[in-house]
């Protein structure tokens, strides 16, 4: 069963706003991975947008911790969106349908810096402030800074979602570095990845052993079980002629319980020349479809794969989560009806109004939602 990730999160957060409550605290997703395995590439295209800095050599050097808001969408924009999606929309992006990347954003999405009083709509824009920043606290010469930068993108397209981008392990120190740089790096890794409620992008390119993978080790211990760990392998079109990742891609070489995900990223002359995501994006898929070790696992493939991956895993969090938010619900709901029906028919006038607003907004939640995705409806019955 397909269900738009988006919509049921904003149901929730309504939901439990109205009634002052927590909502579901959805994990934040961190990527790992060594210096230039394609960290940032891949984080951007989950988001579906240009806006950050990558490049060969060191180039993330301080922690983005890049939070997704949502916002309402505006009048003229608003357009009928169904509960259950036929799967087409919305899933290739967690930052909405714009797949495209384009330099033009959509209507009613900016960024905005905790270190800056300023609102960005220009994502280009967005990229140059991250560098400035970085350069302002990690310097000009290659230095590495645990202090993180924050950036917030306020969209009607996207989840209310943490993701964070890091500085890639290394081992050898150059510039700036303090000869003990792999162990700095490491640790500041290990900080972001080992809260439980944290899905880990391990990222490792193609064109380099498995075995030598610096995201899976450190993935492993925090992850031993490979429970919150999505192996992401990129640069497979920079492999060897004759080679192939079959094996690790059909989960052979690496136990993963989420898997292996292969995607290909624009390549450093595809930024230099300014190609677009979603050119990027049709010849990634032109890849795998015609290339003769992967044709037949195509479907699981590429960016558009990995961000539904992603989809999946944070609705099933939110299904792990669901008996606790049913069974609050249910109590809320049987004390709103009592204090309702005491109040008679007043209720819907002054005070009592906002009584019959919660009630009105628990019983379409109970009946659109939970039942739409567990099968199961709540057994209170209410009046409107
Ligand atoms: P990070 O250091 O791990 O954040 O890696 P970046 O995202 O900055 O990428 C490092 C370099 O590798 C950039 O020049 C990217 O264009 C390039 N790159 C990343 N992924 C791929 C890929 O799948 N294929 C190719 N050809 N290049 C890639
Ligand atoms: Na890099
Ligand atoms: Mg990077």
């Amino acid at each position: 069963m397909d269900v738009d990730l988006i919509q049921v999160v904003n149901r929730l957060q309504e939901t439990f706003t109205a009634i002052g409550g927590d909502s579901v605290d959805l994990p934040q997703c961190v990527v790992v991975g060594a210096q230039s395995s394609g960290k940032s590439s891949v984080l951007e295209t989950i988001v579906g947008k240009d806006f950050l800095p990558r490049g060969s050599g060191i180039v993330t050097r301080r922690p983005l911790v890049l939070q997704l808001v949502h916002t309402p969408v505006s009048a003229e924009q608003q357009r009928p969106r169904k509960l259950q999606s036929n799967g087409d929309e919305g899933e290739d992006a967690l930052l909405g349908s714009n797949g495209s990347g384009s330099r033009t954003p959509t209507y009613g999405e900016y960024g905005e810096f905790l270190h800056l009083d300023k609102r960005f709509t220009d994502f280009g824009e967005i990229r140059r402030e991250i560098e400035n920043e970085t350069f302002r606290v990690a310097g000009q010469n290659k230095g590495v800074s645990k202090l993180p930068i924050h950036l917030k993108i306020f969209s009607p397209n996207v989840l209310n979602l943490t993701l964070v981008d890091l500085p890639g392990l290394t081992k050898i120190p150059v510039g700036d570095q303090p000869s003990d740089i792999e162990r700095q790096i490491r640790s500041l890794v290990t900080d972001y990845i080992s809260k439980p409620n944290c899905i880990i992008l391990a990222i490792s390119p193609a064109n380099v052993d498995l075995a030598n993978s610096d995201s899976l080790k450190l993935a492993r211990t925090v992850d031993p079980q490979g429970r919150r760990t999505i192996g992401v392998l990129t640069k497979l079109d920079l492999m060897d002629q004759g080679t192939h990742a079959l094996d690790i891609l059909t989960g052979r070489v690496y136990p993963l319980k989420l898997g292996f995900i292969g995607v290909v990223n624009r390549s450093q002359q595809d930024i230099n020349g300014n190609v677009s995501m979603l050119v990027a994006r049709r010849a990634e898929e032109e890849f795998f479809r015609t290339h003769p070790a992967y044709r037949n696992i195509a479907h699981r493939c590429g960016t558009k794969y990995l961000a539904k991956t992603l989809n999946q895993v944070l609705m099933n969090h939110i299904r792990d989560k669901l008996p606790d938010m049913k069974a609050r619900l249910n109590t809320l709901m049987g004390q709103t009806q009592q204090e309702l029906s005491s109040f008679g028919d007043t209720a819907f006038l002054g005070d009592q109004h906002r009584g019959s607003l919660v009630l009105k907004l628990m019983t379409q939640f109970a009946r659109d939602f939970v039942a739409s995705i567990d099968g199961t409806s709540f057994d209170i019955s209410t009046k409107e």
